[in-house]
């Protein structure tokens, strides 16, 4: 595949990036973006080195040139992995030694919180010594626990997620990330929430950016994948290792519709977090509705820190109402917030996140993601479903 003369271009601004990022060289008969390619073996004489491609489980062309766009927004070299979940695996199995410290937010996505303390029963993690420390978000919760854990025998790995779902919390990737080089830990956060065009994690000092793509970077709710950002080549080439040999590779064609989808985001992601900001503010003065999350609202306590690092606020936010029962009145009411989980695509949707267990969160907490309709409508449907509550 020709080199891109579009890769590596910092001068554009977003919304140029995500629509050229990754794209071949233009060749006269050549599609702008090449359809997917489907291989398990391609045709590869001789010397195995010889050839750019040899086995479907190593390489494929549709990820190498999404994977290409992703490494232009996030900053360093990029791997594509078949989830969100299949990411966040990858880096805690190839980058937190045996025996290490992880420390990791108390309230951050459920299952990365299940799979470091209690996955297949038998403790993975924990049977390779690995120590697990949680803290909060919000405050000082986490930077205490990296000191704390530090003193009591080291700390080789810090997880962040800012904005953390489903709670919207915020801490400051920064100073964290250089509290934690001093200490001797590595740097990984969870970006899903914002993505690489809202939040910049590696230029901000953190070693590794994990995102799913199942969320925004996707945003049509029919695809799951996700990637893993680096700033030290070796971990890519550690990440690279890890899916070729346990085969948790990603699906051709779920690549290409990913990198189709990308050319949208800018668009996608604005229209959201304006719309956002305008529903966070109706809800916020709403008699029925309590605690209003949103860190692009100036009353929210994560604003501060989330206007240094962040570029938009996103389209997630969450509230809540009186209990479960106002809930389902809510959504009977609604006619366009689909009840289901997930968010960032472009369809409005929202979920009594308690309904799952995991998460401390009140009976009546809801998760809100913004998608695309006019927010005039959100906001008259939003009227008449809390009228119902
Ligand atoms: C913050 C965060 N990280 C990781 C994941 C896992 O992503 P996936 O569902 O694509 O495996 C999710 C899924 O909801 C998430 O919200």
């Amino acid at each position: 595949m020709a080199d891109s003369p579009e890769h590596d271009s910092p001068r554009w601004h977003g919304a140029t990036r995500v629509v050229r990022a990754g794209l071949p060289a233009a060749t006269p008969g050549a599609p702008y973006l090449p359809g997917p390619v489907f291989a398990a073996p391609y045709h590869a004489p001789g010397d195995p080195a010889a050839s750019p491609f040899t086995y479907g489980r190593f390489d494929n062309p549709s990820w190498s040139l999404y994977e290409r766009a992703l490494a232009d927004l996030e900053g360093g070299p990029c791997l594509l992995f078949p989830s969100g979940m299949a990411a966040t695996a990858a880096v805690l199995a190839t980058l937190l030694p045996p025996g290490g410290t992880l420390v990791m937010p108390a309230e951050s996505y459920y299952t990365t919180r299940v799979l470091a303390t209690q996955q297949f029963d038998g403790a993975w993690f924990a049977a390779q010594g690995i120590r697990v420390v949680q803290a909060p978000t919000a405050g000082d919760g986490l930077r205490r626990a990296l000191e704390d854990t530090a003193d009591d025998g080291g700390v080789s790995m810090l997880w962040l997620e800012t904005p953390t779902n489903p709670g919207l919390d915020v801490c400051d990737i920064a100073a964290l990330s250089a509290r934690a080089h001093e200490l001797g830990a590595l740097v990984v956060v969870d970006n899903t929430t914002a993505t690489p065009l809202l939040q910049q994690p590696l230029a901000l000092g953190a070693d590794v950016c994990v995102v799913s793509d199942t969320k925004a970077m996707t945003g049509h709710a029919d695809l799951v994948l996700g990637h893993v950002a680096v700033r030290n080549p070796a971990h890519a080439e550690s990440l690279r290792l890890w899916r070729t040999r346990m085969g948790v590779i990603p699906g051709p064609m779920e690549a290409w519709l990913a990198h189709r989808s990308l050319g949208t985001l800018h668009v996608r992601l604005m229209q959201q977090c304006r719309s956002a900001m305008t529903v966070a503010a109706f809800l916020a003065a709403h008699p029925k509705v309590d605690g209003v999350r949103y860190p692009g609202l100036p009353s929210d306590p994560a604003h501060a820190i989330a206007s240094r690092q962040m570029t938009h606020f996103g389209g997630v936010m969450s509230f809540a109402l009186a209990d479960a029962d106002a809930v389902a009145r809510f959504f009977a009411a609604s006619r366009l917030v689909y009840e289901a989980t997930s968010f960032g695509g472009l369809h409005t949707s929202a979920e009594r996140r308690a309904r799952w267990g995991g998460d401390a969160v009140s009976d009546g907490f809801v998760r809100l993601s913004i998608g695309l309709e006019d927010a005039d409508d959100l906001i008259a449907d939003l009227t008449q479903a809390l009228g119902a509550v």
